[in-house]
């Protein structure tokens, strides 16, 4: 049975689909077999930052009709990651299709990750069982911070929570901000604190270069946080490491 990650967020553009793609080549490297969903329907983008962009010909709403395997692609560059990119139209993942797929991915992978776009799905969020886990990224800025409050209060009403993943991390500049510590960010999110990813030139480049070095800053994080929610015991990071 897969372990099943929704990577959400309450503000675009923090970083989901990279920290999305993170976490799956942590596990990767933790010889897991990883399935990464791109549910972003009409802004597909996984399939674009993991070079297999020319090679779709199925996505989403196909593995959603019926036989799924055609839409699933291995990532070549990334040995251990298969992808299923999203539609390219919207309005094609119905809640009660995507509830049907899921038992059929459940039996093939040891991790599968949403990538969920910004904003508050509650309909497909139910889809997911109650075992899921869902991680909602924010950035260190009081808008991104609100918005993941916000997400945690949506899901709360079906029963679920969600944990943090504070991106773009940079010790300097939250000292100089609104947020002085990590304590504040987690008490406004009003969220557990999972994992922090730094803010780095090698992930801001990542759909170009298409390179995680293994004992990099992002990299590390990813497998910090890969192996936390593997259940390993792993403390957070000391911040001025980060
Ligand atoms: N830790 C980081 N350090 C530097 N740049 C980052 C980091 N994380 C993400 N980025 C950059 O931020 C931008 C947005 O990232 P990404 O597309 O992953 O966000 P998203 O939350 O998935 O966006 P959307 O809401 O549109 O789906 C990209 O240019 C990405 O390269
Ligand atoms: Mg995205």
């Amino acid at each position: 049975m897969s372990r099943v990650f929704a990577v959400t967020s309450g503000k675009g553009g923090v970083g989901k689909s990279t920290f999305s793609i993170g976490l799956a080549v942590a596990f990767s490297r933790m010889k897991k077999r990883v399935l990464l969903v791109d549910m972003d329907e009409g802004l597909r983008c996984l399939d674009l930052m993991l070079g297999v962009d020319k090679d779709i010909v199925f996505d989403l709403s196909d593995a959603l009709k019926g036989e799924y395997e055609n839409a699933v692609y291995k990532v070549e560059k990334f040995p251990g990651i298969s992808l299923i990119a999203a539609p390219g139209k919207t309005g094609l993942i119905s809640e009660e299709d995507f509830s049907e797929l899921l038992p059929k991915l459940y039996k093939k992978y040891d991790i599968i990750i949403f990538d969920f776009p910004a904003g508050i799905d509650v309909p497909l969020y139910s889809a997911l069982d109650e075992k899921s886990k869902f991680l909602t990224v924010a950035v260190p800025e009081p808008v991104s911070v609100r918005d993941a409050a916000a997400v945690n209060e949506a899901l709360s009403l079906t029963g679920r929570t969600a944990e943090l993943i504070i991106n773009k991390f940079d010790v300097k500049k939250m000292r100089k901000g609104i947020y002085h510590n990590i304590d504040d960010m987690i008490d406004l999110s009003g969220l557990k604190l999972s994992g922090i990813v730094p803010e780095s030139d090698e992930l801001a480049l990542f759909s170009i270069k298409r390179k995680l070095r293994k004992r990099g800053k992002p990299m590390k994080a990813f497998m910090r946080i890969a192996e936390r929610l593997d259940g390993k015991k792993k403390g957070l990071p000391k911040f001025k490491k980060i």
